[in-house]
């Protein structure tokens, strides 16, 4: 089985997530609908609802308040690409032009804050304070995560614990309450809610792990963004992490050099991408990201079999796989 299968199974529910995205991002004031639409319709992933759903599923959970929740975690997560994008300077976002590029930061920016505030109003109208609390508590670290990062871009000393921890500040706790609010809304003990949690952040390592790994490898035809922007950036991440743990002395002296002092010409880029290569950081990066996905694997044990649990795996194995 693999993510097409599991997407095709859960067709009705993401259809009925995709009325709730379009049905709140109305608003009179045009240029709100003209940069969600831009962004939301150009074929996101949407990997984030479907977890939600299939959590919510495997606890026994089919009522009404799945499709707010799902809309609002894929609110939170385009809000947070629209304040990335400009914190990146990124030009292509999904294969197309970014909204920052397009409408100018200052929209972004604004925008971005309206998406965060309306996936609040939709959580709120849920009802349920726990909901709430998972949901602020979260975006609170991710805010904590970017500003994190944006403290250490550039820094070349940065460790690999350092990194992990922005990995799962920025991007896995997103993915863990996406899973773990399924859980809630089912009622479902507490050791399940904290197992799809646990799921969820190891499954979020891993896709942040591997997307910093296809930002040195993929091709930005499938990736849909701009390859080999985090070097360029001064952003440590880990395939370049372990490169400068583990090159000779003096490889790591160049590299170094290069990022402070942000000589990073397309050659210079070229030869730190080779080193990087050459010195098994992207076959580390891609071994760590496995490790991951292994612990999410295991952590579903306390779940018996069923149809929803193989969703699971299924999107763990998927993870990996992922070109784009
Ligand atoms: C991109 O997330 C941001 C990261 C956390 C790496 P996705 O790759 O899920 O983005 P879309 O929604 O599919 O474009
Ligand atoms: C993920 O970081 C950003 C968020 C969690 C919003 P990246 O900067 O790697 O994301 P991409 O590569 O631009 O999608
Ligand atoms: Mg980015
Ligand atoms: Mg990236």
């Amino acid at each position: 089985m693999d993510l097409a299968d599991v997407f095709s199974l859960y067709k009705e529910e993401m259809s009925r997530v995709e009325t709730h995205l379009d049905r709140y991002i109305t608003s009179d004031v045009r240029l709100i609908p003209d940069v969600a639409h831009h962004l939301i319709d150009s074929g996101g992933k949407r990997f984030r609802p479907l977890l939600h759903l299939i959590c919510a599923r495997l606890c026994g959970y089919d009522g009404p308040h799945r499709f707010p929740l799902a809309a609002s975690i894929e609110f939170i997560h385009t809000a947070s690409l629209l304040h990335d994008d400009v914190i990146d300077e990124a030009l292509i976002r999904r294969g197309k032009t970014s909204a920052n590029h397009v409408w100018g930061n200052a929209a972004s920016v604004l925008v971005g804050d309206f998406l965060y505030s309306k996936a609040f109003s939709l959580l709120a109208g849920i009802g349920d304070i726990r909901i709430v609390q998972l949901m602020s508590k979260m975006t609170n670290v991710m805010s904590e995560g970017e500003v994190f990062q944006l403290m250490k871009c550039g820094d070349t000393r940065l460790t690999e614990e350092e990194y992990l921890s922005i990995v799962e500040k920025k991007t896995a706790v997103l993915i863990s309450s996406a899973c773990e609010c399924g859980a809630v809304l089912a009622e479902a003990p507490a050791a399940q809610a904290r197992a799809l949690g646990q799921y969820g952040c190891n499954i979020g390592m891993a896709f942040q792990i591997t997307d910093d790994t296809l930002d040195y490898m993929a091709r930005e035809e499938d990736f849909g963004k701009s390859i080999g922007k985090d070097l360029e950036e001064g952003k440590m991440t880990l395939p370049l992490i372990y490169t400068l743990a583990h090159c000779s002395p003096d490889r790591r002296e160049r590299i170094k050099k290069a990022i402070e002092k942000k000589e990073l010409a397309p050659e210079v880029l070229q030869n730190i991408f080779e080193e990087i290569r050459k010195a098994g950081g992207i076959d580390y990066s891609l071994k760590r990201a496995a490790q991951f996905i292994t612990q999410a694997r295991n952590g579903l044990d306390v779940f018996p079999a069923s149809p929803e649990k193989e969703h699971l795996t299924a999107v763990a194995a998927y993870i990996l796989s992922r070109k784009i």
